[in-house]
């Protein structure tokens, strides 16, 4: 049995958990800091860090405490060391450092969207012995990574092994979600806030752009930003009611309407088997049911606290690392930019 403790701090999260054999989550702790960032309508880097450097040590207490373990049953400590906010993850990467070193332990570095991707391989107390994901996944498998940060389309012929087939141009899918929440008056984060507006509302409502981009696997949502703004600067309030409710639904079915056409397009050119929903975004209800609708191979998509950011999926991650031998140094340094696979390049 392989027990991993793994550290997630790279956005507003701070994420602790402990995974066994990549699979059994034992614990999992995450202190969102939603409420902090809130005002701000976004997230604040310089509050983020310092509220990482406070709730990391009570967070990893507390991971351990819910698993049960000593750090002497641990085979090795886990952290994400990008991509992400430098500050943030410099807390956690230290943090793991020092767990390592004390507890005489291999530390493991995780980029976060691969580790975005292995929470499809945790299992949950519902789908338990299966993965979350509901099955034994198969390779090739298409991923679509949908996040605050990113948005790409990435096919995974096995495990480690990615090709990037196309990404955004401009703003994250969940970046778009959150700023579109802002323009319509709705609590950060936009994402669920949008959501939950666009209950009642009907998605034909407005007409508003989709960027195709030809055949490409690109997205761009600055377009459609725009074209909401014009819509809300008609009214001298922030729109409420139906009207919320209309804009609400209307972008979040042009936003749906191009990932789920070019995932499933993607999805039979590359003959893939299964489609992964990875990330914060993918715990949208509208995306999952119109990919569900439009993919030709099964749809697979997590409960929401293993969409959003944690420890678990870290874990998840760092065990096909340390299956595969790979260890980091003490020279492990936060990477903001990291990629998981570059724009015309095969594999890391
Ligand atoms: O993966 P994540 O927790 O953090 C990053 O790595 O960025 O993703 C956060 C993003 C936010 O932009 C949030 O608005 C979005 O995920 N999000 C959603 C939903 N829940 C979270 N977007 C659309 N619908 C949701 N239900
Ligand atoms: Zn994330």
């Amino acid at each position: 049995m392989t027990r991993i403790l793994a550290i997630e701090t790279s956005c507003d999260e701070t994420g602790a958990a402990v995974i066994e054999d990549g699979r059994r989550i034992l614990s999992n702790v995450v202190a969102s800091q939603v409420e902090l960032h809130a005002p701000y309508g976004g997230i604040f880097p310089e509050i983020a860090s310092r509220a990482h450097v406070e709730a990391i040590v009570p967070v990893i207490e507390q991971a351990m405490r819910e698993a049960h373990l000593t750090y002497d049953d641990l085979d090795g400590v886990a952290v994400t060391y990008g991509p992400g906010l430098a500050g943030s993850l410099l807390v956690g990467v230290n943090a793991a450092k020092g767990l390592a070193l004390g507890s005489g332990r291999p530390l493991l570095g995780v980029n976060h969207l691969e580790a975005h991707i292995y929470a499809h391989w945790l299992e949950t107390a519902e789908s338990a012995p299966r993965t979350a994901s509901g099955a034994e996944l198969e390779f090739p498998l298409l991923a679509l990574l949908v996040s605050g940060g990113h948005t790409e389309l990435i096919l995974m012929r096995g495990h480690g092994q990615y090709e990037y087939l196309g990404g955004t141009l401009d703003d994250a899918a969940g970046e778009a979600f959150d700023k579109v929440g802002r323009l319509l008056g709705l609590p950060y984060p936009g994402g669920p806030a949008i959501q939950r507006a666009s209950e009642g509302g009907r998605p034909t409502a407005f007409r508003f752009p989709r960027a195709w981009l030809g055949e490409s696997y690109d997205f761009s949502f600055s377009g459609l930003k725009t074209a909401v703004l014009r819509e809300v600067q008609k009214y001298s309030d922030p729109p409420q009611g139906q009207v919320l409710a209309d804009l609400a639904a209307s972008f979040q079915a042009a936003v749906v309407d191009v990932l789920a056409t070019k995932t499933a397009r993607a999805a039979e050119e590359f003959g893939v088997r299964e489609v992964l929903l990875c990330g914060g975004v993918s715990a949208n209800r509208a995306l999952r049911e119109v990919t569900t609708e439009r993919a030709a191979v099964p749809v697979r998509y997590l409960p929401p606290f293993l969409c959003t950011d944690n420890g678990a999926m870290v874990g998840a991650c760092a065990y096909h690392h340390f299956q595969a031998g790979d260890r980091a140094g003490w020279d492990l340094d936060v990477v903001p930019g990291l990629r998981l696979a570059g724009r015309g390049r095969k594999g890391r």
